[in-house]
């Protein structure tokens, strides 16, 4: 079973129920997007059901609706700035625990949720850890200046494409009414220093790397049988 569909769900949904355990009664914790975080809500369903009260903070309209149908709660990082933990997902891992996110093109609240919490538990399967970080660095850009920024992506090493949509003509429009530009790069060799120099491009909203969560971050690494848990402690240096 190993490596198919059902495996990689079986994975996910121990993921997402492991990080439902760390939450506690009365938390308010931001809740992230994709078929992982999905497993992490229904288990938070069944707790509720058993009276435990949480609140999230969701990162996307697709969590939102779920979180709704689930019976979670709802708030807003206005009225709660400050999140004792958020659950979310990655696309990669590697060893000093910086990630890309964004496939999903949730990638900005899910950083603004990542960084207002204390905790940020990442749910991911074994084929997300990667030795290095490399391929597509989705990147949320202005639509009025999406070719600018593209021109200075280029810059930095990738090559840029405007993310299509799949059921609507044209780009994907994001939960915030921006584009979002897929970056193929051969490598990365420097992470942070590519999220910070992608973070100065006028245009650019913010991009899928996370470099700078390995000191909070706690990483649950889903598998049929049983979980993996890595903390700072685990980071290779
Ligand atoms: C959403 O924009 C992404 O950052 C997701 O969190 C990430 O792609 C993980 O998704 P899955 O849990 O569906 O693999």
């Amino acid at each position: 079973m190993a490596g198919t569909s059902d495996a990689v769900a079986a994975a996910k949904r121990a993921a997402g129920y492991r990080a439902a355990e760390m939450v506690e009664d009365g938390m308010v914790i931001g809740l992230g997007t994709g078929s992982t975080v999905f497993y992490a809500i229904e288990a938070l369903s069944g707790m509720i059901r058993d009276g435990i009260s949480v609140t999230g903070v969701p990162t996307s309209y697709q969590t939102a609706m779920r979180a709704r149908e689930y019976g979670v709660p709802l708030t807003t990082l206005d009225d709660n700035p400050v999140l004792d933990l958020a659950i979310d997902g990655a696309d990669q891992i590697d060893p000093q625990h910086r990630m890309i996110k964004g496939r999903g093109a949730a990638l900005t609240r899910e950083k603004c949720v990542a960084a207002a919490a204390f905790r940020f538990i990442v749910v991911t399967d074994e084929a997300k850890i990667v030795p290095r970080l490399a391929g597509v660095v989705p990147v949320e850009t202005l639509p009025f200046a999406t070719k600018t920024a593209m021109a200075q992506l280029r810059g930095l090493g990738c090559r840029p494409f405007i993310r299509e949509a799949v059921k609507k003509d044209g780009p994907v429009i994001t939960d915030n009414g921006n584009f979002i530009v897929d970056c193929q790069f051969e490598e990365i060799p420097d992470p942070a220093a590519l999220e910070t120099a992608i973070a100065q491009i006028p245009g650019v909203i913010e991009s899928g790397l996370f470099t700078r969560f390995a000191g909070n971050a706690t990483i649950i690494v889903g598998a049929e049988k049983k979980c993996s848990v890595l903390t700072s402690a685990d980071v290779v240096p």
